[in-house]
């Protein structure tokens, strides 16, 4: 059983990271800067992580003494900071190298495959910045894990992938594209669960875990067909072409088009699904731990009605 650090329990990934590695009987280590125990949220998650088994260190991803040192206590580091900081790593890497001894090190990446989305002149480097983190750990010669795991269930599914609303429609839904692109979601409880599946697992050493689970992965029609199923009622559909979506896009100020960014690279441009996984530097999550019992799209839609 590996013993794992886990950058970020205070976020909403990082915390169910902590869990399902405690869930896994691994010694489970969680870094956490000074200023998270002075805000109640923050200490309370951090009180009933420390109540269940969770070894507190403090420190952070600017301060490389408290990450070496923290990095030594460990075989397995995992990050979960936001998207917006994943450039903070890069200390990390240094830190891991400094350390030694680390078996595996999976960035804080946990969505569509960096290296393979085609955004990059409307994101704003989101999935560029990913890349340049892979580029970093392989130069280093750090053993890896990258999670694709497509999109939480938590974010744009909410909303039935109407970028802006903040609950699923009633009457009218609007398709980009011509609506048979499949999208895959997966809860993040699930993801955190196959996250730490992973760490000891010879099989998933220098590759990527992909999370396609069956059910999880549907076109917008379809997903408008379940939903209208659970509400009983028909809705008005309206499709937008691709140059419209793009232009739309451009038109939008960034970060404020990000929605639309996902919701285009997914179910305009198939970028979670048209892809062969390469046996030789990918492996599908589902495959190699069927023991995990995820939920399924139907299930999550039941939860919004
Ligand atoms: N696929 C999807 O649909 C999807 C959706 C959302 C997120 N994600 C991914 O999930 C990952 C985690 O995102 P999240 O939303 O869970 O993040 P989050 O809730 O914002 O949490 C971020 C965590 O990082 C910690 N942190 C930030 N800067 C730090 C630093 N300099 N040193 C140490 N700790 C630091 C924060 O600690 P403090 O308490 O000290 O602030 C917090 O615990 C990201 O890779 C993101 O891309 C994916």
């Amino acid at each position: 059983m590996s013993k794992i650090l886990i950058i970020g329990v205070t976020g909403t990934l990082g915390y169910d990271l902590a869990n399902a590695s405690l869930q896994a009987s691994h010694p489970t280590f969680g870094l956490v800067r000074e200023s998270a125990f002075s805000d109640p949220n923050k200490s309370e998650k951090l009180r009933l992580l420390s109540d269940a088994g969770v070894t507190l260190l403090k420190g952070s991803l600017q301060d490389e003494h408290s990450l070496v040192e923290a990095i030594k206590h460990v075989d397995v580091v995992i990050c979960a900071i936001p998207s917006k900081q994943v450039l903070d790593q890069k200390l990390l890497i240094r830190a891991i190298k400094l350390a030694g001894g680390v078996k595996r090190f999976i960035p804080s990446e946990f969505g569509l495959d960096p290296d393979r989305t085609r955004v990059s002149e409307f994101d704003n480097g989101f999935y560029s910045k990913k890349s340049e983190i892979r580029r970093l750990i392989e130069a280093e010669y750090i053993p890896y894990t990258y999670i694709s795991c497509n999109f939480f269930m938590r974010y744009l599914l909410p909303s039935l992938v109407q970028p802006g609303l903040k609950s699923p429609p009633r009457d009218k839904v609007t398709i980009y594209g011509d609506g048979t692109v499949k999208g895959v979601f997966v809860n993040q409880h699930d993801v955190a669960a196959f996250t730490i599946a992973t760490v000891d697992d010879i099989r998933a050493l220098n590759k990527t875990l992909y999370l396609r689970p069956p059910g999880n992965v549907y076109c917008m029609n379809e997903l408008v067909d379940i939903w209208e199923t659970k509400i009983g009622k028909k809705l008005e559909r309206t499709y937008v072409p691709e140059n419209d979506v793009l232009k739309k896009i451009k038109e939008t100020p960034h970060p404020d088009n990000m929605e639309m960014v996902f919701a285009y690279c997914a179910f305009v441009k198939g970028d979670q699904t048209y892809f062969d996984i390469n046996e030789a530097n990918g492996v599908e999550g589902t495959h190699l731990y069927p023991q995990i019992k995820y939920t399924t799209i139907s299930h999550y839609l039941d939860t919004l009605l």
